[in-house]
Formats: structure tokens, C-alpha cells, sequence
């Protein structure tokens, strides 16, 4: 089933949304062509979409990286491995596909899906509530 972009997704960086609206795409692109029932289609679909995944993934890592150092986010080196490890799962599941595997679209689709609900939705939503917490105290912390 498709994935509706809602408000509430937003980390509070217009950049950084219109790249997570870009993850929603993905899933709903291929939740699309799983719907169409035609597997010339899908297979196509799959080829594709590994790429671009692939391709958009340190993008938007490195971006997310750099914009939660400038902000001085504490956590950043543990979110930082949170995204090596889904890079890797996205680079082993196109690498397999380069290679002749089989790579499944549910197997895709499980792998966007708990990257979108449970990543974003809670790791990325950190770095807003880390910023709106920010913005609310009247004396910056830890500031050494
Ligand atoms: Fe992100
Ligand atoms: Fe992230």
C-alpha cells in the first residue's frame, strides 16, 4: 500500500524533507508497479529503482551527516552507523541484482519500508526535536 507524506514526517529542514518525500518515492514507485501485475514491468521497475537507490543514498546520507554536525546534533556518530548500515544492505541488495541474483520487490520493499517508519520517523525526528528543544531553552546547554 502506498505511503502518504504527512506533516508530521517533516524534521523541520525543507531540504531534508523533499529528500525523505524522494524515500516515500521509491517505495510507492514500486509499490505501483507490484499493483500492475506485469512482471516484465516490475522486473524493469526493480533494475531501476536499485539504481537510484544506490545512487541517492550517500547523497542524502552525507547531506543529512553534514547538516546534523552543523547544528552540533550529540548523536551523530551513532546515527552515522545507523546509515552505514543501510547503505550497505542497499549496496549488497544491488550488487546482488548486478550479479545475477534474484532480489525480490518484497524484499525491497522491507527493506525502504522499515528504513522510512522506523528511521526516519524516529531517528531523523530526533534531530527536529533536538532543534525545537534548542530553540525552547532560554540558555544554550553544554556549551564548553
Ligand atoms: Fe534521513
Ligand atoms: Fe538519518
Amino acid at each position: 500500500m502506498k505511503i502518504d507524506w504527512h506533516d508530521d514526517y517533516s524534521i523541520g529542514d525543507e531540504h531534508l524533507d523533499e529528500q525523505h518525500r524522494r524515500w516515500l518515492g521509491f517505495y510507492n514507485e514500486l509499490d505501483e508497479a507490484l499493483q500492475k501485475q506485469d512482471q516484465k514491468d516490475l522486473a524493469a521497475t526493480r533494475t531501476l529503482l536499485l539504481q537510484k537507490m544506490s545512487d541517492y543514498v550517500a547523497y542524502h546520507f552525507h547531506y543529512e551527516e553534514e547538516y546534523m554536525r552543523g547544528i552540533g546534533y550529540p548523536e551523530v556518530d551513532k546515527h552515522w552507523r545507523i546509515h552505514k548500515n543501510f547503505r550497505n544492505q542497499i549496496y549488497r541488495l544491488y550488487r546482488d541484482h548486478k550479479e545475477g541474483d534474484i532480489v525480490l520487490t518484497s524484499e525491497i520493499m522491507s527493506v525502504l519500508k522499515s528504513w522510512i517508519i522506523s528511521h526516519i520517523l524516529e531517528q531523523d525526528k530526533k534531530i527536529e526535536e533536538f532543534v525545537s528543544g534548542r530553540k525552547h531553552s532560554p540558555q544554550p546547554k553544554n556549551e564548553t
